[in-house]
């Protein structure tokens, strides 16, 4: 199994700050990140699991005794991309740096080799104990990314260094740990993303077989990378996509509305939805009796990607063709006809790709350039064209 970036273990240690780890895990989500959190069996003293398994949509176990048959410690170490343990006491920190593996945290640490970040918080007489300084140095020389606490007041009355970080700084030493490059921040992106349905009447539509896998995983990079994304949905699920505005619509028409409400506002318009072309001309309130199901009569749609780079001002535009032969002339004159400064062109001979996860095809630039892919994962794809909307961007 390989990892997945977006994939993140939260750890959460016994410590009274262990409820500043709930705003932690929405920062964390707030980016793209999908997070597991496991907390050790006393930080359950502090905030309940049911805390954790409403926050994150998952569940949160704290021993390998549950779900034994998934063997969960070795499938989510595996998945997982990150580990971040916050807060981590002086005896969970002591417990990861002698290699102990007494519950599901501790035995996911030694089972993943993925990079770690510990956020230390406990009082000051423990932090600069010299048993818990030799543990974090050892931790440090073994690759662990542990944080400086903040020095102020403690939740008693003391004071001195021992205080959780502010969520911000864990963050961003979080991105730094990732190199997240948050080079979209400030930035608005609109995607559309699945496959319009013209009704023929009230029980039939005319589809076609987008899945907006695509679409989310250009949603979910562009999130990753700071943008503030919007997603225009046509009839596909879109329901892993939080911190995303989703606007759902089903035909072409609708997509237009919404594509006009939204473009003048962004700075990049990816056009991944897969549009009907044209759409049934009768508009019917009841449905086609099986007798006189023979034939639709069709009028054609807007072509929505040309009609807004008529009045596109500074966006970059992408557009998506999905070919079954001469892929890169017809890619190029659309590239053309519709002044777009990026195409992707799928190869889609023999239904491939639809509800996949990875792509074949070839990226196209208004400058000529091609970018050949063999077969590359669709995440993948969207951080490439993330890559080239940037550069045009400036
Ligand atoms: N597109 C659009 N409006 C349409 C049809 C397509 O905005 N009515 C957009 C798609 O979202 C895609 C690009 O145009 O980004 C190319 O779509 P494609 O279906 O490959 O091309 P068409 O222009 O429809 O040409 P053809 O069907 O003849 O290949």
């Amino acid at each position: 199994m390989s990892t997945d970036s977006r994939e993140v273990i939260l750890g959460v240690g016994a410590g009274i700050a262990a409820y500043k780890s709930a705003d932690l895990l929405r920062r964390l989500q707030d980016r793209g990140y999908l997070v597991t959190v496991v907390p050790t069996p006393s930080s359950l003293n502090f905030v309940g699991a049911a805390t954790w398994e409403a926050l994150s949509g998952r569940p949160a176990h704290t021993q390998v005794w549950e779900n034994v048959h998934e063997v969960a410690h070795i499938s989510l170490a595996q998945k997982s991309g990150y580990f971040i343990i916050a807060p981590a006491t002086a005896d969970l920190i002591a417990r990861i740096s002698v290699g102990r593996a007494d519950d599901l945290l501790t035995n996911l640490v030694l089972a993943s080799d993925v990079p770690k970040m510990i956020v230390p918080a406990m009082h000051p007489n423990m932090w600069n104990d010299p048993a818990t300084k030799l543990n974090v140095e050892t931790l440090r020389s073994r690759g662990f990314i542990v944080l400086e606490p903040d020095t102020g007041r403690l939740t008693g009355k003391d004071s001195g260094q021992g205080r959780f970080p502010e969520v911000s700084r864990i963050v961003t030493e979080f991105d730094e740990m990732t190199g997240n490059k948050q080079d979209f921040l400030g930035r608005k992106i609109l995607i559309t993303a699945g496959g319009t349905r013209e009704a023929v009447d009230p029980v039939r539509f005319i589809g076609n077989r987008s899945s907006g896998k695509q679409g989310i995983a250009l949603a979910r990079s562009a999130q990753l990378r700071g943008a503030e994304v919007s997603l225009i949905a046509a009839n596909m699920d879109s329901s892993s996509l939080d911190g995303i505005s989703i606007i759902n619509v089903e035909s072409a028409r609708d997509m237009q509305e919404a594509l006009q409400n939204e473009f003048a506002s962004c700075d990049v318009l990816i056009m991944c939805a897969a549009v009907a072309d044209a759409r049934p001309t009768a508009k019917l309130s009841q449905k086609i009796k099986k007798a006189f199901f023979t034939s639709i009569e069709l009028e054609a749609n807007p072509d929505l990607l040309a009609e807004l780079s008529s009045q596109k001002s500074h966006q970059v535009m992408i557009g998506f063709a999905a070919e079954t032969n001469d892929h890169i002339e017809s890619a190029r004159s659309k590239l053309k006809a519709k002044s777009l400064d990026i195409i992707y062109v799928n190869d889609v001979s023999g239904g491939a790709i639809f509800g996949k996860d990875v792509t074949h095809g070839t990226i196209l630039l208004r400058n000529g350039e091609e970018i050949a892919l063999k077969e590359v994962s669709k995440d993948a794809l969207a951080d490439l064209l993330l890559d080239y909307a940037i550069r045009q961007l400036g």
